[in-house]
């Protein structure tokens, strides 16, 4: 009977647990609300209003008139909930993106149902959503989108139709993955490919025609022409999608990729003129990618929110340890806690305006104050104590906001951890090691700044063991090997 008990009770731990969600939701204005419920009425307006033209009227007609436009209404919502699920940081903007994508198709359905086939009106939209919001939106997406047809005297083959559902879940899945612009390239060559040899086989050979007449038209039930212009609609979609991720703010993996690149105005800044905050973010990444490969997070991008976490820096590099190479220290010429501390605070501030000045998406401009979080600058605020200043402690803490996801967590904990793992002596133990990361670890964890982060116990007893493989592969690259003169070879 306990057995059954404990059972249950790790049950229902690990449904609560399942619930939590992993990222903060972001909140939606009323005005956003009332748009996007407005673009569900318009997509069940355009999907059931056919079936009130029918002469004469009965009440059968207005029933499933009826039934057409609550099913349209709930596909529309259950697409909605579904993307906020599969992401809670989904801004209003990238919403209204999902649904108008929807009422586009449903429009287009009305008007080029009839002379183009659904493969191109439904499968460029699936590649934007998966690319932008993920492969589960994606499918729910071509889902709701292939079965609503407003024109019913449109009625197309079976077969078709399973191939649409086959290449569009394709598009789906893989869309939400590819990590290059060649990838989508591949994708938007091998789809239409695929979709012609797959009509072939289950449509027929009497319905391919290859350019033959005069004037080339592309006619619905040539699966010829069906596939190119499915092929010329994908090319084009994928020249679009930089303009998509600037106007809705996606973040496609392509995207985090290119900002990724050390060569970047900014990351080469850094580099140039805050030369120890660079060696000190190339660190912070690797710490941090090993802990998200750990966990299961999204590691594309932590390694570029880790890049670009400091680039606050750049306005006063010489005030902050890592770049001050023996040099004077300005805190201690001016010896005030006060303006050191704001100097501080302004590392995330200026952090903040940077990403604005070169258009950092949201999720990686997150990742400069959710680093510092709340965090008290213990140092000035003892300096501030010694010289009896009379100062409440909130002045000598980072105003946050702290971290609202398991990325920003992992960021602020290998931040915390570099400095003392990179001054750790070459001889120190796994022990001492691991000993140093969890006192960091759980110094923040009783300041209340992974509160919000949703990272579970087991999370973070993982951390802490990537943190130390790191540092065991940086303890391994720093121990010299012994060379002797007349050994050239290697
Ligand atoms: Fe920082
Ligand atoms: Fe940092």
């Amino acid at each position: 009977m306990q057995n059954i008990t404990s059972t249950l009770k790790k049950l229902f731990y690990l449904w609560k647990r399942s619930q939590v969600p992993v990222k903060q939701p972001t909140k939606i204005s009323k005005i956003d609300n009332l748009i996007i419920f407005l673009i569900c009425i318009l997509i069940s307006i355009t999907s059931s209003y056919k079936l009130l033209l029918t002469s004469p009227l009965n009440i059968s007609n207005i029933f499933s008139w009826i039934l057409t436009f609550t099913e349209a209404f709930v596909g529309s919502w259950i697409l909605i909930l579904v993307s906020k699920k599969e992401n809670p940081t989904l801004s209003s903007r990238q919403i209204i993106l999902i649904v108008t994508l929807l009422l586009a198709v449903q429009v287009s359905k009305l008007a080029l149902a009839a002379t183009i086939s659904p493969l191109s009106l439904i499968i460029p939209p699936a590649l934007i959503i998966s690319q932008g919001m993920g492969s589960i939106t994606a499918l729910v997406w071509v889902s709701i989108a292939s079965i609503s047809w407003p024109e019913p005297e449109v009625s197309f083959n079976n077969n078709l139709f399973f191939i649409l559902l086959v290449c569009a879940s394709v598009v789906s899945l893989l869309g939400g993955r590819i990590r290059s612009r060649a990838q989508l390239l591949q994708l938007s060559i091998f789809v239409p490919i695929g979709a012609l040899f797959s009509q072939w086989i289950f449509i027929g050979k009497d319905k391919i025609s290859f350019i033959e007449k005069q004037e080339f038209v592309f006619a619905n039930d040539n699966i010829f022409s069906d596939s190119l212009l499915l092929a010329i609609v994908m090319l084009f979609t994928i020249l679009f999608i930089p303009i998509f991720e600037s106007i809705f703010g996606l973040l496609t993996k392509a995207r985090l990729l290119e900002l990724a690149d050390k060569e970047k105005p900014l990351i080469r800044r850094l580099s140039l003129e805050a030369p120890g905050t660079f060696e000190h973010t190339l660190l912070i990444c690797g710490l941090a990618e090993e802990a998200t490969r750990m966990i299961g997070g999204d590691i594309d991008l932590i390694k570029t929110g880790a890049l670009y976490h400091d680039v606050g820096k750049l306005h006063a590099p010489s005030w902050f340890i890592e770049n001050q190479d023996g040099s004077k220290n300005p805190h201690d010429e001016i010896d005030d806690p006060i303006k050191s501390a704001e100097v501080l605070q302004a590392h995330v501030d200026e952090g903040l305006k940077y990403a604005r000045k070169n258009r950092l998406p949201k999720l990686i401009a997150n990742f400069i104050p959710e680093h510092q979080g709340t965090l008290k600058m213990g140092y000035f605020f003892q300096k501030a104590k010694e010289k009896n200043l009379v100062i409440n402690e909130n002045y000598f803490r980072y105003k946050g906001p702290i971290p609202q996801s398991k990325e920003t967590a992992i960021l602020m904990l290998a931040d915390g951890c570099e400095a003392a793992l990179r001054a750790m002596n070459i001889n120190a133990s796994d022990k001492e090691a691991l000993e140093t990361i969890s006192k960091i670890i759980f110094s923040r964890q009783i300041d209340g700044q992974l509160d919000n982060s949703n990272l579970s116990k087991g999370e973070i007893f993982l951390i802490k063991r990537s943190f130390l493989n790191v540092w065991k592969r940086i303890r391994h690259r720093r121990i010299q090997y012994p060379t002797s003169k007349n050994n050239t070879f290697s």
